[in-house]
């Protein structure tokens, strides 16, 4: 047993982190290594190696890093790299009144603004995108010499996942963004809504047999277009998919001093795993009682 951090209540100094040091701390696992069996060390631009007692955006560094993963020797998904990003309050509620926002925080948005500065791709649920009203990523100066160093676009696509494409493509997420919205669906997906889809200037990702999308195909499908260093927001329905299927490599979690009560989620729903699916934690931060947590999944050497 050990303590990782020290409350923001206590009086000593803590090392405040600035978004770059953040930026590094997430940096996806590197490209070779993640595509030859994500055994990947460190990160593309280097960890900063900051661990143990912080404070205020303190962390407790996971030491073993990314270079003790013996276990990760799964290629399945072609060099992608899977990770999801929720909050959720005290009591496990995921949403307040059907949105997110009152249960997040500036360093939320910070950590949330961080991730996808470093993604390829946001993979979305079409239930999210419809209640949360999602927009076209928005491109940050801050981020661009780090993304342009990287090979990336100046922002993420956008992937929304959808079954019905019951989606308004008049909005700005289909008309208007920098790099071409992806909606990904079924081979049998309504035609006239792809077409829809297709005259807005969305690009459509076929990753399933049926009208749904078998969520085991969409890190490789994603990562065949170089989309790799994915990224998804949910909501719980399509998280839980993913780590149902076993494609959900890494769990960003927020935990937001707060509770809610009521009937909202989880951050996953779906149907029970036989036996609890094991994480390591690889680093925790800290701001005004906001836990920032990330856990990497343990993977099975049959795998
Ligand atoms: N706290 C957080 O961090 C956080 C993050 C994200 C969202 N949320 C909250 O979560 C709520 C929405 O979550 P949700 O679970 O209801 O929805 P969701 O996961 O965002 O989206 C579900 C929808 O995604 C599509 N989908 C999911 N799996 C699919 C598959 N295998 N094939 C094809 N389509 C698939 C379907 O779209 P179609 O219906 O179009 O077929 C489905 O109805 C909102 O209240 C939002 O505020 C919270």
């Amino acid at each position: 047993m050990r303590r990782l951090f020290l409350s923001s209540s206590a009086t000593s100094p803590s090392p405040q982190w600035n978004l770059q040091e953040i930026a590094d701390e997430y940096a996806y696992p590197d490209a070779a290594h993640a595509a030859g069996g994500k055994s990947g060390a460190g990160g593309e631009s280097g960890a900063p190696g900051k661990s143990g007692a912080g404070g205020t955006a303190g962390v407790a560094g996971h030491t073993e890093g990314v270079a003790g993963r013996t276990e990760d020797v799964s290629g399945r998904t072609e060099g992608a790299w899977l990770r999801g990003n929720m909050v959720a309050s005290l009591d496990g509620a995921i949403h307040h009144g059907g949105r997110s926002q009152p249960l997040s925080c500036q360093a939320d948005m910070r950590i949330f603004g961080v991730l996808r500065a470093l993604a390829d791709v946001v993979v979305v649920g079409a239930e999210t995108v419809r209640q949360e009203g999602y927009r076209p990523a928005r491109r940050r100066e801050v981020f661009a010499e780090r993304r342009a160093a990287s090979g990336q676009a100046p922002v993420p696509a956008i992937a929304v996942v959808t079954a019905s494409m019951e989606l308004d493509f008049s909005l700005p997420l289909f008309t208007e963004p920098l790099v071409p919205t992806l909606v990904v669906t079924g081979e049998d997906a309504p035609a006239e809504r792809i077409a829809l889809a297709r005259e807005a200037g969305a690009e459509v990702v076929l990753a399933g047999e049926g009208a749904g999308v078998d969520p085991a195909r969409v890190p490789g499908v994603l990562a065949e277009r170089g989309l790799r260093r994915q990224l998804t927001e949910g909501g719980p329905t399509l998280l839980g998919a993913f780590a149902e299927a076993g494609v959900l490599d890494e769990l960003c979690l927020s935990v937001a001093p707060r509770i809610t009560i009521g009937e909202a989620p989880r951050i996953m729903k779906g149907p029970l795993l036989a036996e609890p699916e094991g994480f390591v934690l690889e680093g925790v931060l800290e701001e005004e009682g906001f836990l920032f947590t990330r856990y990497r999944r343990i993977r099975q050497s049959a795998e």
